[in-house]
């Protein structure tokens, strides 16, 4: 059960409850949060904080009991200058104030966070998220469940009802990325192209929105041979899966969201070797996941306006004596004539049948989100995900949708030139060009499958999808990277 996170008009000075969480800047500057808290708690806490050589710096957390008093307990974390503080801040140091007060085991925590420069809505959306998304812990897999005491309620001091809005908002957000985090985080023999097929149906069923689930042979009927050949190999049937959410009134736009949903990828004939990470590739439906999550969010936002679509063409990559062979030649559902030179670069083969049928959808803007490269982790790391885009405005409102939600996304070139790595003396193009660029050469793959009058972004999660020890928000394991920077765009009504 997650916390009730509730605006409140009280603060520091009045707000009565079990454990204060007060956020503090850095050295001189966090005089008049010292002054508060001194002036509440007498004087020994600026002498208790000077003992224990708090210098508010981000990331810094003390916890000083309150013997005999109303709250007991006070937790003060570090904000850092008040120049550096942001919406990014404010969601650490809540993040961290939540994660000690849990630690502490209390039931009721009231945060007392400066939010000058901030719009109280995004304030409290801001610290709502960080509180939920921080203190998220997945315990489907352990045959007995580790007792976890969380706070069952949180307010956010000096927060009017105004904000309540936002919060309630954010609690649909995520929900979405907690979809989205247990769908990455759970094992291949699980979450399987047909347990992606019933996420959706549920998604469907619990928020009125539209599902279609093509079968292999509807798929074939449609000539998706890119799509079918890797799915060969394995015993599990694909599924390709569209979902529709329709706006009660009249539509403005419309938008599609597709997802990589490779459930495993072993690699196929090229398969993945030592130190590859094989045992991880259950992640490979990265993309699929924060789609899902997103669709989930928006079935219950409702946004008016736009009509959202997700698609996803999910399958798994294995070796059989069916498995498609290195060298084969395929024809994917636009025409286009396809050689495989590399059967673990098969997340793209998927994505050109699923960016034809978007195209036929004639959507307003289109966004496609996968682990696609290792090349793309080499470049930009764990906190950041590659964005490629032909169109300045689709790539800027998704820059600025991430950045609102914490996600942050780093524009990468679609460079015509390096479209030569592709060239097939056979076919019409290979899948796989040289490893320098390998991230640049997968998003010039997936544009040949793009209508050039489709506005269209791709964003590459390989190194986002997963945090092995955790950072910010998100505990060690799957982030639902994705949800949040889709979800803001969408609400905003997609691309400007
Ligand atoms: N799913 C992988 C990409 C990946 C790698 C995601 C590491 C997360 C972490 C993708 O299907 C893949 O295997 N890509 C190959 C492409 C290569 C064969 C051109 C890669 O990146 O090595
Ligand atoms: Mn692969
Ligand atoms: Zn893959």
């Amino acid at each position: 059960m997650s916390a009730e996170i509730r605006c409140s008009t009280a603060t520091l000075a009045t707000w009565s409850g079990e454990v204060l969480a007060v956020g503090l800047f850095s050295e001189d500057a966090g005089a008049a949060g010292r002054s508060a808290l001194s002036a509440r708690f007498g004087a020994a806490i600026g002498e208790q904080l000077e003992r224990r050589r708090f210098k508010g710096k981000p990331g810094e957390c003390l916890s000083l009991d309150l013997l005999g008093q109303t709250p007991g307990q006070l937790i003060v974390v570090g904000l850092g200058a008040p120049a550096d503080f942001g919406p990014d801040q404010l969601r650490s140091a809540t993040a961290t104030a939540s994660k000690a007060a849990a630690a502490s085991g209390c039931s009721q925590l009231g945060l007392a966070m400066p939010i000058e420069g901030l719009a109280a809505e995004a304030a409290a959306a801001a610290m709502a998220e960080a509180v939920r998304l921080s203190l998220y812990a997945d315990q489907r897999f352990k045959s007995e469940a580790e007792p976890r005491p969380l706070p069952s309620q949180v307010d956010l001091l000096s927060l009017g009802d105004a904000a309540q809005a936002a919060v309630a908002a954010s609690g649909a957000i995520c929900s979405g990325v907690e979809l989205a985090r247990q769908l990455v985080a759970a094992p291949p023999n699980v979450v399987t192209p047909a347990a992606l097929a019933d996420t959706a149906a549920a998604i469907a069923r619990d928020h009125g929105l539209e599902l279609k689930v093509l079968e292999r042979s509807d798929c074939e009927a449609l000539g998706m041979g890119s799509y079918l050949a890797v799915a060969q190999g394995s015993d599990l049937p694909p599924k390709f899966i569209h979902l529709t959410y329709r706006p009660a009134g009249p539509v403005q736009r419309r938008l599609v969201l597709i997802g990589k949903g490779l459930t495993f990828d072993s690699g196929g004939y090229n398969l993945k070797t030592a130190g590859s990470q094989i045992e991880m590739m259950k992640y490979d439906m990265g993309g699929s996941a924060a789609v899902l999550g997103a669709m989930r969010a928006i079935g219950e936002l409702k946004p008016e306006g736009v009509e959202v679509h997700m698609v996803v063409a999910a399958c798994e990559n294995m070796i059989s004596g069916g498995a498609i062979h290195p060298g084969a030649i395929v024809t994917a559902s636009n025409g286009k004539t396809i050689e495989i030179n590399n059967t673990d670069a098969e997340g793209r083969l998927t994505l050109a049948d699923a960016l034809v049928y978007a195209c036929k959808l004639e959507p307003d803007a289109m966004v496609d989100l996968a682990t696609l490269t290792g090349a793309c982790v080499i470049a930009l790391g764990e906190e950041i995900a590659g964005l490629w885009s032909p169109s300045d405005a689709l790539a800027a409102g998704l820059i600025n949708a991430g950045a609102q939600g914490g996600e942050p996304l780093w524009r990468m070139p679609l460079r015509p030139s390096y479209r030569d790595g592709l060239k097939s003396g056979l076919a019409d193009m290979k899948n796989t060009g040289p490893r320098p660029g390998g991230s640049i050469t997968a998003a010039l793959f997936l544009q040949d499958f793009v209508d050039p009058a489709v506005p269209w972004a791709h964003l590459d999660i390989a190194g986002t999808v997963w945090s092995d020890k955790g950072r910010g928000l998100d505990p060690a394991g799957a982030t639902g990277f994705g949800v949040r920077t889709l979800v803001n765009w969408v609400r905003a009504g997609g691309p400007a």
